[in-house]
Order: C-alpha cells, then structure tokens, then sequence
C-alpha cells in the first residue's frame, strides 16, 4: 500500500469525520480501529473513564506523554475550557506528525503543543522553556518502564502541586507494576483503580488515578 498503519487511520479521519468536530475524530478514529486495524490508541472504553476524570477535575494544564495518532490528545483538549492548554510529549517524528495533522482537522491546534522528543529531556524543560509552573493533570501513556522514572522526574522538578492529578493508561496490560507498587505505597499519593478493557479488545485492562498529596505527606 505504500503507507502507514497510521497514515491510513488520519486518511479515514479525513474522509468520514467533521472538520472542526472533535467528537466525529474520535468516533471516526474508533471505528478504523475497530473494524479495520487495531491501534494503539486509549479508545473509547477508557476514553470516556478519562472524559469523567478530567470533567470532575477541570484541569486548565494538562500534560500527556505519548500522542500517537492524537487520539487522546483530541480526547483530553475537547474538554479543556477556554485558555486551557495541553502539552504532549511524543518521541517518534512520524507520529507526531500525525497528531498535529489529527489535531488541525478536530479544529484544537490553538489548545495542543506537541513536544517532539523524549520525556526524560522534555519533562526539565517545562519551566524554563515551556512556561509552566504546575500541572493539573498529567496523563501517563508512552512506554510502560517509564512511567515511574517520569513520575519522579515529574516531581523533582516541581511540576507536581497538591492535588495534581496522575491518571495513568495500560496498568493491567502491558502493565506498569513499578508505577503501580510506588504510587500505592507512597503517602505522597492517593490511588484509584479504575477496571476497564483493553482498546477494541475483550482483554481486561485499567487506569490507575493518583493524586499527588505534596512531598512526604502522612499517610491516611
Ligand atoms: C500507547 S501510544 C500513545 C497513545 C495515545 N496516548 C492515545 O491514546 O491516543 C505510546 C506513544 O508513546 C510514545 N513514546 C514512547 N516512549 C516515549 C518517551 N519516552 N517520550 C515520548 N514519547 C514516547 C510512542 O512513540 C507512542 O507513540
């Protein structure tokens, strides 16, 4: 065919959704992946258990790691109010080129930056070159060893508050299980499961929210 699994997934996005309507890019985005080829993407199972979590939350500075197609940055900035902003940080060029393409067509290109690089060279250059001062929320979905590293990196560079939340894709399957025995057993976080299904798939997977209590604080 000459292209990608993911030049394929933005081609059906540009032939069945809405320009300017996040909604029709999920829903179009759902349905290739599906019924034609399965991805990568958080999908609409746990999508909508993230739409709750940040709907309950209302972050204005959200960070994710990992854009890919630019299924849950969509997911994420649909929701975000007026002045918010989302950073998302994607290591592979191919990709992020895909998201940004996913992003100007669901009409959010003034909400989203896309950070090209590494989350380990990224993550230190939120303040200085970024601007940023803490996050609200922070949506954890690259490669899985990394989780924890960016956790504590997250923290010793201060971009965490009280109250900042950590929601976390993929704990079951592939799994994260240094993440989730670190954040469970800290005091400095506060955990919630929640049971969901793997994208397009019968495979029982979840997201684990944690909620960053400040450094060291008691335990319950
Ligand atoms: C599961 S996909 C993200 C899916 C996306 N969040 C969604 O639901 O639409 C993981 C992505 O993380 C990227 N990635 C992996 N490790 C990374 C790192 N250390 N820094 C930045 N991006 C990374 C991969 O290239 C891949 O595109």
């Amino acid at each position: 065919m000459g292209d990608t699994k993911e030049q394929r997934i933005l081609h059906h996005v540009q032939q069945h959704a809405k320009p300017g309507d996040p909604q029709s890019v999920l829903e179009a985005i759902d349905t290739y992946c599906s019924q034609k080829e399965w991805a990568m993407n958080v999908g609409n199972k746990k999508g909508k258990i993230m739409d709750a979590v940040i709907q309950e939350l209302g972050p204005s500075l959200v960070l994710e790691l990992g854009a890919y197609c630019g299924y849950s940055a969509v997911r994420i900035a649909r929701l975000l109010p007026a002045g918010g902003r989302l950073f998302t940080m994607e290591i592979n060029p191919n990709f992020a080129a895909i998201a940004q393409q996913m992003l100007d067509f669901a009409g959010l290109q003034d909400k989203v930056t896309i950070l090209l690089g590494a989350s380990h060279e990224l993550i230190p250059q939120m303040k200085t070159k970024y601007g940023v001062d803490t996050l609200d929320m922070v949506f954890l979905d690259h490669w899985k060893d990394r989780y924890l590293p960016d956790t504590h990196l997250l923290e010793e560079c201060g971009l965490l508050r009280k109250g900042t939340v950590l929601l976390a894709d993929n704990v079951i399957v592939p799994g994260a299980p240094e993440f989730l025995a670190y954040v469970r057993g800290s005091s400095s976080f506060e955990c919630t499961h929640y049971s969901s299904y793997l994208e397009y798939m019968q495979v029982v997977d979840g997201l684990e929210k944690a909620v960053y209590k400040g450094q060291g604080s008691p335990g319950p």
